[in-house]
């Protein structure tokens, strides 16, 4: 039997979570979430419905929300945060205020639980953006690179100081009160449930309703991870004892591919004939942007099982009959 938090369980990342990790009856699982982004809908209702899955509305900046919380967690995954571009430029003060401080709260909760194996840190590829735009960068990129905070004025750097914040918050809280830890940095995960401000949604609306295709930067690479895999890796580093105050990149480096091909493989799902409209690269876009993987590898044995073309058609499968009633 193991007991599960997941913070920002009602989020496209969470909710895939808990669908695998509640799959197995010894699990004990609760959900919090304060329902800011993270929707009931049909697919979470599903899993909350199962007899080994609670959910709690409530908000990770809120200490004396974390005093009302059992002590009994084996384990938690730390998924709530204030993310995406646009919550990025219009609100950094979000951004700010709830990425550290539940992080900082998460912690000092987490001093007080004797059965607690580890704490799995949700940070992101967007930290290695500062190195990669003022002094260039390994690409595919480990997490050995050191990090460069950006333009400290700009509304847009509070996300990835927010995130190099609550790894620091690991790493010193872990080791002045032996609280276990995983830090994981997410690359470009895509799937069903992500919500409608991402490209591969959005390209599913601009092919369904035109035939020819403006494709900016169209050599430029990217390297995308199906959720399937990024659920299945965060929970194996989570589980494994090697990982242990690690950082994991969780990504796809085998998939990096270009956004011209992107932006064809995802017609092909949709069957769909297409004309693409090369525009010239958007400046300060970066011409190639991959995950070194070769640590978790090294660790645990992963490797990503799903390429593009079978994770945008599983997607799709989802988005088909939602494309009309897009929401964030
Ligand atoms: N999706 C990706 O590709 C990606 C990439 C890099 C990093 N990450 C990180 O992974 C984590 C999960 O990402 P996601 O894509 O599932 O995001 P998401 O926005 O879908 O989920 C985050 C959830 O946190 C909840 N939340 C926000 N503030 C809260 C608060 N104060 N109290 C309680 N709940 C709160 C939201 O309602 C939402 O349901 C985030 O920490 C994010 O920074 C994701």
């Amino acid at each position: 039997m193991a007991n599960i938090l997941i913070t920002g369980g009602a989020g496209f990342i969470g909710q895939a979570i808990t669908r695998k990790l509640s799959d197995n009856p010894q699990h004990h699982i609760t959900l919090i979430d304060n329902l800011v982004r993270g929707r009931i809908d049909t697919d979470l209702q599903e899993i909350l419905d199962r007899p080994n899955v609670q959910f709690i509305q409530g908000d990770v900046t809120d200490m004396a929300f974390f005093d009302s919380l059992p002590t009994n967690f084996d384990y938690i995954y730390h998924l709530a945060a204030v993310i995406g571009v646009r919550n990025v430029m219009e609100k950094p003060d979000k951004v700010l205020y709830v990425n550290a401080i539940s992080t900082l709260y998460l912690f000092e909760y987490a001093k007080r639980l004797p059965n607690l194996k580890r704490i799995l840190f949700s940070s992101t590829s967007e930290i290695y953006a500062g190195t990669l735009k003022h002094f260039g960068i390994a690409v595919p990129t480990p997490e050995t690179e050191h990090l460069t905070l950006d333009d400290i004025t700009s509304p847009r750097t509070t996300y990835m100081l927010s995130k190099m914040y609550g790894e620091s918050i690991c790493f010193n809280y872990g080791r002045l009160y032996n609280i276990p830890f995983t830090v994981v940095r997410y690359h470009n995960v895509y799937g069903p449930r992500m919500g409608f401000l991402h490209v591969i949604p959005e390209m599913f609306l601009k092919i369904r309703d035109n035939a020819t295709i403006d494709v900016a930067s169209p050599a430029h690479t990217r390297a995308f991870c199906y959720i399937d895999d990024a659920v299945a890796s965060t929970i194996l580093v989570t589980e494994h004892d090697a990982t242990q105050a690690e950082i994991i990149n969780i990504g796809n480096q085998a998939q990096e591919l270009t956004i011209r091909e992107l932006v064809q493989t995802i017609a092909k799902v949709m069957g769909k004939s297409i004309t693409i409209n090369e525009l010239p690269d958007t400046p300060g876009s970066p011409a190639r942007r991959c995950p070194d993987t070769a640590k978790i590898k090294q660790l645990t044995g992963f490797e990503p099982q799903v390429n593009l073309e079978e994770g945008v058609t599983r997607m799709y499968a989802w988005y088909k009959d939602k494309l009309d009633t897009r929401h964030e």
